[in-house]
């Protein structure tokens, strides 16, 4: 029997620079990439140059930097993104969550004492990271993760069933537009990341966006159109005294809280992002 040598690592990862440059980016990548298809971890990565990787190894990372040399995002490649203290499967189906999404969580958590039995709404909730990251902290909580698109929700669904332990998680997936199916004052606190770029935006057009599903970004009316259709639903879902988080775009922060104080939002606070830029606002439901 004959054995196969395999391909040294230092020699993929130089095919990997010639495909994707050599810049910090592009080895974040090339490490991510290997770390996850090839289960090396960076500290292997950079001790082990000349272990032989088998030949189907070798094939799967090359795939994957063609891949990624032809601009798709590191996440849909590999299937998962990490999100707070989880990794969360992703598909083309979903956003690729963000870091700033986990300022939306801390701030929820923050509205959501430990032993409050709170009904808590995720709208938008993609890949389910919102809903299942405040599932997983505030285990007494009643979730409700929503949203349009089927194919999110049963990739959501997915990672209830990865991301759960031995009990089932207090969440339940509901498909339909926004607050449409919720009774009044029935929620204590909503979270929201909804799309919110405008339709002429020229970032679609760039890097991961290309990649990611349109209904999942772009948004009429300035990009303000999901916000202004859920701050009218809120103004009668949330119980009085409710909360409604949002995430937004970098300069949509005053629109938004104009739309929140036209529909008698009050207690209208803002906070920024590690860049300094405002990306969340919450306000209270009187
Ligand atoms: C920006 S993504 C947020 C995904 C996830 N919450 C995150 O932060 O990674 C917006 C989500 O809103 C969903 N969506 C778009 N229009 C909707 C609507 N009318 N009702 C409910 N969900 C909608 C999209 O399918 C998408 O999953």
């Amino acid at each position: 029997m004959t054995h196969e040598p395999g391909t040294p690592l230092a020699e993929l990862i130089d095919e990997a620079r010639c495909l994707l440059g050599g810049d910090a980016d592009a080895m974040v990548d090339i490490r991510s990439l290997v770390s996850q298809l090839a289960g090396l971890d960076r500290a292997r990565q950079l001790m082990e140059l000349e272990r032989l990787l088998p030949s189907a190894t070798a094939a799967r990372l090359r795939s994957a930097f063609e891949r990624r040399a032809a601009g798709e995002p590191v996440a849909y490649i590999t299937g998962f993104k990490p999100f707070w203290r989880h990794e969360f499967l992703v598909t083309p189906a979903t956003l690729i969550p963000r870091p700033e999404t986990e300022h939306l969580l801390e701030w929820a958590l923050e509205k959501i004492p430990p032993q409050q039995a709170l009904t808590v709404a995720d709208l938008g909730t993609g890949s389910g990271v919102l809903a299942i990251s405040l599932a997983i902290e505030r285990p007494q909580i009643q979730v409700f993760g929503c949203d349009l698109s089927r194919d999110a929700l049963l990739v959501a669904r997915e990672n209830e069933s990865r991301l759960r332990a031995d009990a089932a998680l207090p969440i339940r997936w509901l498909q339909g537009s926004w607050l449409g199916m919720f009774k009044p004052e029935s929620l204590d606190v909503i979270v929201s990341n909804p799309p919110y770029i405008r339709p002429d935006d020229p970032h679609l057009a760039i890097g991961d966006l290309r990649f990611e599903p349109q209904s999942a970004l772009v948004a009429q009316d300035e990009g303000m159109a999901d916000y202004r259709q859920i701050i009218e639903q809120a103004s009668t879902r949330l119980k009085p005294g409710g909360w409604i988080l949002f995430e937004h775009g970098y300069d949509q922060a005053n629109a938004v809280a104009e739309c929140l104080a036209q529909k008698g939002f009050q207690t209208i606070s803002h906070r920024t992002d590690l860049a300094g830029q405002v990306r969340n606002t919450a306000a209270q439901r009187v």
